[in-house]
Formats: C-alpha cells, structure tokens, sequence
C-alpha cells in the first residue's frame, strides 16, 4: 500500500478571514472582468475551449474539440499547427519581431536581450544544427543545461521540428540524467561545459561524460560554452554549439504537427523510487498555458514579467518559455541565485528591468523573509503590479509579507495550484474579480471542474477537508506516463474511480474557496486525528520570531504519530530553552491542543530539494531514525549531517 492511499480524512483546523478584494482600479483595466466566464465555461465545455483556441494559430484547423475516454483525452483532434511557428513567427509577422522577448542576468552581472526577431533566427539555426546531427520529427532531445538563453532556444528548436524534448534539471546528478535520457531513449545531449551558481561552476559536462557511459542511445552531445573551462571534448561524439550553429541558415520551415504529438516529456517524483516521465502534447498544452498566462497574470502587451522558476521544473516550461512567448510577452531570465551577491539582487533586477509581474515560490518568500525587509526597502519596486506564487501552499504570513513588502499593499496576490501533470494553472484568482484571501488558491479557473472528496469519493460538505480531484479533462493535461500506460491509470485515476487524483489534501469553504493542504502523504495522524503539517507549520512561522518550519509525523506508541517541528529561527532570534515551550503552547492556541508539537528541533536549514521542497520524508526518517533514502535531489547535503546531529543532541538532552 502506498501512503497514498493510507485511510485519511483530513481535518482542518485554521481558519483566515481576511480577504482582499479587487481594487476598482485594478479591475477597470483587468483583462477578466466579469464572472460569467465561468457560467459559460460551466454551460459548454468544449464551446468554451474552443473560442478559447481561436487564439492559436492553425496550419490547419481542428474537426473535434475533445474526445474523453476516460482517462484518455484528446483535444482538438485533427488540427495542424507548430508551436514555435505560435510563440514567435507570428509575433514577427504581426510587425512584433522588435520586441525584447527576454532580458538576460547571468549571475556575475553578464547582460543581453534578445527580440523575438532575433529569438526565431536563434531557434531555426538550433533546428536546422539538429538536422544535421539527425533529429527528425518524433526523436527526443536530452537539455541539460543552466539558466541561459541557448535553454529556450534549443526548447523552441525542438518543438519547431516535432522533437519532444526532455529537459533534466542542471542541479540533477550525473546518475540522474543516465536514467532520464535512457528511459526516453534521447538521440542528442544538448549540455554546457558548466553552470554558475554562487560564483562557482556546476561541473555540467564532467556530469554528462559520466552519465554517458550508460547511455547507449546518445549519438551526439551539442555543447555550450558557458564558463569557458577546460573539458574534454570527445571526438566524432561532442560539437561545439559556436562550432555548428551560428552558422547554420536563419529559416527553417516549422513542422506541421498534429494537435496531439507529443511537445515535451518532464521527469517528476512519484512515491517511489523511479521518475515518471510526464508526457505533453501540441495544441492542447499551448492553449492551457497561453490561457492562464493571459488571465491569471493580467498580461498586457507592456508588461515585464519575470517568473523566477528555473526552465528545468515545469514552471519555467510553462510560465518562462511557451505561454509567455505565446502572449508575446517580455521577460526576464536571471541565472542565479537570489543572495549573489547580496540579498538585495532580486529587488536591483526588479528595479533594473522595471518588471510589472513578479511569480515564484513560497519558499523563496519566505527566505526573503528572513532576511529582512531592509533588502527590499533599497530598490524602487513601484512597477510590481501583480504579483504570483506556486509550488507549495502558502502560508498566510508569508502572502502578507509579500503583498506588504513587495507588492506596497497594491498588487494582487495570485496563488496558483497546479502539478507537472496539469501542465497549466487548474486553480487560482482571476485577479480582476476574485477577492483574495492569503493561504487560498481561491477558485477552479474556468472550465476546471475541481471538487473535494472523502475516502469513498463523495463530495465533502463546505468547510469540510478532503481529497482534491478533477472532474473533466482539461487541454493541457498530461497525455500519460511515457511508456507506463497501466502506472498512469494507477497513480492518477485508480484511487477515485473517473477522476483525476492529484494527490493534494484540500478544504473547500463555504464560499466555494479551496485552501490546499499540501500533499497527503504529508498528512499526520494523532491519537486518531488527521492534521496537514501545513497547518501546523503555518502556525509556526506565524510568530515572528519562526522564519521556516517542517512538520512531520514521529512514530508514537501512544498517539500512533507525534507531531515533530523543526525550526529554523529569524536571524537575531537565540533557541533559548523556553522558547520551544513556548511555541508549542502558541500552535496549541493558534489551532487547537491536538496540533501543538510534541516535540520541537531548532535547526539553522532544513534539507530542501534543488527546487526548493522541503524533503518531509528525510525529515520523517531522521525523527524516526530510520536509515536515509536517496539524498541526491538535496540542495545540500551537509544539511541532513546537521540536523542529525542537532537531533541526536536534543535527544540527550531529554
Ligand atoms: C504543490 C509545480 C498548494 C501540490 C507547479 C502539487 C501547491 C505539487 C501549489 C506539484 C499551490 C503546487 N498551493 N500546493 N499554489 N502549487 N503545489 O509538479 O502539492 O513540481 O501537487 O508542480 O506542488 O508540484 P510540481
């Protein structure tokens, strides 16, 4: 049994109240401004996706918007179109080739922009190099690359010749990357010498010799010079990327393919060991993406618009390179981190590039946060007109800090829910008619069909907690698991029969509201009582003086599991003795006696993935004192060292 479908029914514990409604101001110049949107996506599904898709441009038009055999969906069936030919040809056409499609920031202060004239030029002499290593339609690309500019190129290449891509991470081992490119049996490698992350180099291509050597499908390897070391370079198998490409021709006719060809495959965790290869298509995925780019970020043509994602997760896919290209929307692409070389660097770019939209994750908040408003205060961030976070709930303190200390108290907060599977944001604000409320999701968008669920599958009654699902298809849902038909029936479609399983708890008030509860196999159970270790954890960095914490569930005899907090505290604040005491008393009052920690571990970091999660289960195996699983997604994993020791120490102390 997976812990998955561990017997769970969630109880929500919190309450917010507070709710920020569109300004007239705001709303006046929203692209949605009025609710019938969802009545009428309500009323005619495919009708809506439809009028929807007359933003695309077709090389043929389609014959059937959806054909639904659960849990296989195919839209816009019979439809011709390329998606490169979507996010810049016809921005070029429309006299739009001008534009600065992306401002680039490499982490040492290294400046370019691109147009979308020049970002089309780049694309078609990537597609035209890759012809000549011998991709065709249908072969996959292995990118594993950093945060520059050659990463949405060689993306856009792909798509222009009907070769799906897979992008691997650049923090992902060596290890990592063998079995992403073997399992989808990838023709090229497209890597750099290195990447820059806190002026040091990722050694990219040390790492991709190494998965090589058990990666028989790889014929050629096109590299990147980015940090300009010395590495080897292996004869007949490895191209410069300045030895082929630049002088390849600047025209190359984009593939018409078909509403349904796969554009990409992105690996992603599951609940075991091995990656699911999420696999998505054409049509249906660029619409998803264009659509809420459109509407949840209030995009207008002048905006700057920076999501702060790496391109390697499916943020960046989405919200860096198909939508915002697809809109015709200018962005920003910074290459590293947001402390180099000071806690100032986000706020300089935002002041730099004059950027209106602003959308990253809660754990970037909240190390912010930590840091102190004092960064923020230096810049002038008056242009910020909207602002989005993803990627884990976010807790009401750290949406305030963010409205108040970035947004100056005018930008709308949108809190967007989606997966790697959903491909676009399925919940979140339409900013010009949603009143916000911190901590909330807010609303399935349009012609979402969200409902929350108890363990039999029937709806919960508002205000009750349960399992989040999804009632009907949308266009840009995964198409599969690559090559594992039967594990997509399972893992999405199995625990509820006809409905998608996301494998997110959640809370639907009586307004209609969803509130996410974080995964449910986050999900604790004390003495008989289910509580989401975000709630918890929300309630801890409430007090001021918390920046981070993470809740996990300690083996109990008596209670079946303790709740166990670690804490990492504001910089100036000291782990005094009482202070734990203290806290736990304070989540009592702040929830309820049942959700006060049995015991709470102060700790200077907690292990994060590369992408900013919090690793609960390592976390879960140090409190139980279980042996480590796999630690090669951590950020750093002297981490883990610390917080034993810091564990082993506090449990002498008892
Ligand atoms: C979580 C990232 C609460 C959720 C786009 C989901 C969120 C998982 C939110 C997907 C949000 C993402 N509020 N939880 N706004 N956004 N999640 O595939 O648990 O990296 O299932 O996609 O992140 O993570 P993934």
């Amino acid at each position: 049994m997976t812990e998955q479908t561990r017997d769970i029914t969630i109880e929500s514990l919190m309450s917010e109240d507070r709710s920020f409604p569109p300004s007239e101001a705001f709303r006046a110049q929203a692209n949605v401004s009025s609710e019938s949107i969802y009545e009428e996506a309500e009323r005619d599904l495919e009708g809506y996706w439809a009028k929807q898709a007359e933003k695309l441009d077709w090389f043929r038009p389609y014959d059937t918007v959806l054909e639904w055999n659960a849990p296989y969906a195919k839209w816009f069936i019979g439809g011709k179109l390329n998606i490169s030919y979507n996010c810049l040809d016809r921005h070029v056409r429309n006299g739009g080739g001008e534009k600065i499609a992306y401002y680039w920031e490499a982490e040492d202060g290294e400046r370019r922009e691109i147009s979308f004239a020049q970002l089309l030029e780049d694309v078609c002499r990537c597609a035209n190099a890759l012809k000549e290593l011998g991709v065709r339609k249908g072969d996959r690309v292995a990118i594993y690359l950093p945060m520059i500019l050659e990463l949405p190129v060689a993306m856009l290449a792909c798509a222009r010749l009907g070769a799906p891509h897979n992008v691997v991470f650049g923090g992902f081992s060596a290890e990592s990357l063998a079995g992403r490119i073997n399992d989808s049996e990838a023709k090229i490698l497209i890597t750099a010498d290195g990447g820059i992350r806190k002026g040091n180099v990722v050694p990219l291509k040390a790492n991709a010799d190494d998965a090589l050597q058990s990666t028989p499908s790889i014929e050629h390897v096109l590299l990147v010079r980015r940090t300009g070391e010395d590495v080897p370079v292996a004869d007949g198998r490895d191209i410069w990327w300045h030895d082929l490409v630049p002088q390849q021709q600047t025209e190359c006719e984009p593939e018409q393919l078909d509403s349904e060809d796969m554009l990409y495959l992105l690996y992603t965790s599951g609940t075991t060991a091995k990656p699911k290869g999420i696999v998505h298509t054409t049509a249906g995925y660029l619409l998803g993406v264009m659509t809420t780019h459109e509407m949840v970020f209030d995009i207008k043509s002048d905006d700057v618009y920076w999501c702060a994602a790496d391109i390697g997760w499916v943020t960046g896919h989405s919200y860096i390179v198909y939508g915002p290209l697809a809109n015709h929307t200018t962005g920003v692409i910074y290459e590293g981190v947001p402390d180099f070389p000071a806690r100032d660097r986000w706020w300089e770019i935002i002041e730099r590039y004059k950027v209106t939209v602003l959308y990253t994750a809660p754990t970037a908040i909240r190390a912010h946060m930590k840091w102190g408003t004092e960064h923020a205060e230096k810049h002038d961030l008056s242009t910020l007109r909207l602002l989005g976070s993803v990627g884990e709930p976010i807790n009401p303190e750290a949406w305030l800090w963010y409205h108040k200390y970035i947004g100056g108290e005018r930008c709308p907060v949108v809190d967007t829910w989606w997966q790697t599977e959903t491909g676009a944001i399925l919940i979140a604000p339409l900013p010009g008619i949603t009143s916000l409320k911190p901590g909330s999701a807010t609303r399935p968008l349009p012609g979402v069909e969200a409902d929350v669920v108890d363990e039999q599958g029937n709806s919960v009654p508002a205000g009750g907690g349960g399992y989040l699902v999804l009632k009907k298809p949308w266009p840009s849902m995964l198409r599969g698991l690559y090559k594992e038909l039967e594990r997509y029936e399972e893992t999405y479609w199995s625990r509820f029969p006809g409905m998608y399983f996301p494998g997110d708890g959640a809370k639907r008030g009586e307004d209609g509201y969803y509130w996410l509860l974080g995964r449910v196999d986050d999900v604790m159970n004390v003495s008989g009582h289910r509580i989401s270790t975000m709630e918890v954890e929300s309630a801890l960095v409430s007090d001021q003086r918390v920046a981070e914490a993470a809740v996990i569930g300690q083996k109990n005899d008596l209670t079946g599991e303790a709740i166990f907090a670690f804490v990492i505290l504001r910089g100036e604040t000291e782990p005094a003795p009482d202070l734990g005491e203290e806290l736990r008393q304070y989540v009592g009052r702040k929830i309820g006696a049942i959700a006060r920690p049995k015991q709470i571990m102060f700790t200077p970091e907690l292990p994060k993935t590369r992408s900013g999660k919090i690793m609960r289960r390592l976390l879960r195996d140090i409190a139980n004192d279980r042996a480590l699983g796999d630690t090669t997604t951590l950020a750093d994993s002297s981490v883990v060292e610390t917080i034993r020791t810091a564990s082993a120490a506090s449990k002498s102390d008892e």
